[in-house]
């Protein structure tokens, strides 16, 4: 049996990951999670996991619990992951994204340990992103413009540098946008169809309330993203990085759009200046070649299926 860890366990991902893992059957799945992490996405996969409460941003509550779970292989997902608290907290959103990386690494090294980690490195990294450069290689310059893309970039670069100083073994996935249920209510898709959902109920107005509609994002259902994470790691090179994108893109019009197209009740929709971001990234549209030729993996679930079954979670919470 693999020993596999998961950070981020509770997340979005984290819960959808275990779900995968252990569909194959062939892994013993540890998690780790802070006092405080909400347990809401993994209370129906509770006994499928040993949990570790540990905060990775603690050197050696880090290396304590690495030492004692010495895992075969680390998806690295816990991160603060929503853009626009960076703004609101850079320091701690640069802190806690990068100590966590390095006390990974540091653990893993002074331990000797082989273990292969994928990092969640993300599509934000390439920030401004010009038309001609569509659709976009791993090789295109990064020029973050949020602090949460910068952290990222600095994830990414250690994973490079803890592979060429120290021979840690990692694969760096660049994530496009991911959705599906359990999806955090603040994010785009999930918060639309939050609000409909709401809206439906009686529970909220008929206004629906939207940021920057004209931004195009790259969307891959979560299950497709975490079944590309398990194939990173089974067929991806040491210290390398890789897209993980579905090659086409939606501008946020189309998704809410899309999403309007499934209720029968009559929204206003009105935009919040609050939800305007200083810089927002324009356009990501991945080139995912690298990655389709290292695995095969192709996405399965289409944007269409993934936006229906967000609305149906928050329909029947
Ligand atoms: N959240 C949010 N809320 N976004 C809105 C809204 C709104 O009401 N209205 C428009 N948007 C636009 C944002 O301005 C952005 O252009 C786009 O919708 C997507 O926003 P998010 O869903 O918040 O995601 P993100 O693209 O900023 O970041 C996500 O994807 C990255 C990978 O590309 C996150 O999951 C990151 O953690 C991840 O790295």
């Amino acid at each position: 049996m693999r020993k596999v860890l998961i950070t981020g366990v509770t997340g979005f991902a984290g819960s959808h990951l275990v779900e995968f893992l252990h569909s194959r059957g062939d892994c013993e799945i540890h998690g780790i999670y802070r006092w405080r992490s909400r347990m809401e996405n993994i209370e129906h996969l509770t006994q499928l996991i040993t949990l570790h409460e540990c905060d990775l941003r603690d050197a050696m509550n880090t290396y304590d619990t690495i030492a004692r779970i010495r895992p075969d292989w680390i998806f690295h997902l816990a991160a603060q992951s929503f853009v626009p608290t960076s703004w609101v907290a850079p320091s701690e959103s640069l802190s806690t994204n990068v100590q966590a990386q390095v006390n990974i690494f540091e653990a893993v090294r002074r331990l000797g340990l082989k273990t292969r980690i994928q990092l969640a490195c993300s599509s934000e990294e390439y920030g401004m992103v010009y038309p001609e450069e569509t659709p976009i290689k791993e090789t295109n310059p990064l020029r973050p413009l949020s602090p949460y893309a910068v952290s990222k970039v600095a994830q990414d670069m250690l994973g490079y540098q803890y592979w060429m100083s120290w021979k840690v073994d990692s694969v760096r996935t660049r994530g496009f946008n991911h959705e599906g249920p359990r999806r955090g209510p603040v994010f785009v898709a999930s918060d639309f169809a939050k609000q409909i959902a709401d809206i439906e109920k009686g529970k909220k107005a008929p206004i629906l309330h939207v940021g920057n509609l004209e931004a195009k994002r790259d969307f891959t259902d979560v299950r497709d993203m975490v079944r590309a994470y398990v194939l990173a790691l089974e067929k991806c090179e040491p210290g390398e990085v890789y897209n993980i994108a579905s090659g086409s893109c939606w501008t946020i019009q189309a998704l809410l759009d899309h999403l309007l197209s499934l209720t029968k009740v009559k929204i206003e929709v009105k935009e919040d200046p609050a939800r305007l971001r200083p810089s927002d990234v324009p356009i990501l549209l991945g080139d995912n070649t690298k990655f389709v030729k290292a695995t095969g993996w192709q996405p399965t679930i289409k944007f269409e299926q993934t936006l229906s079954d967000m609305l149906e979670y928050w329909r029947s919470r």
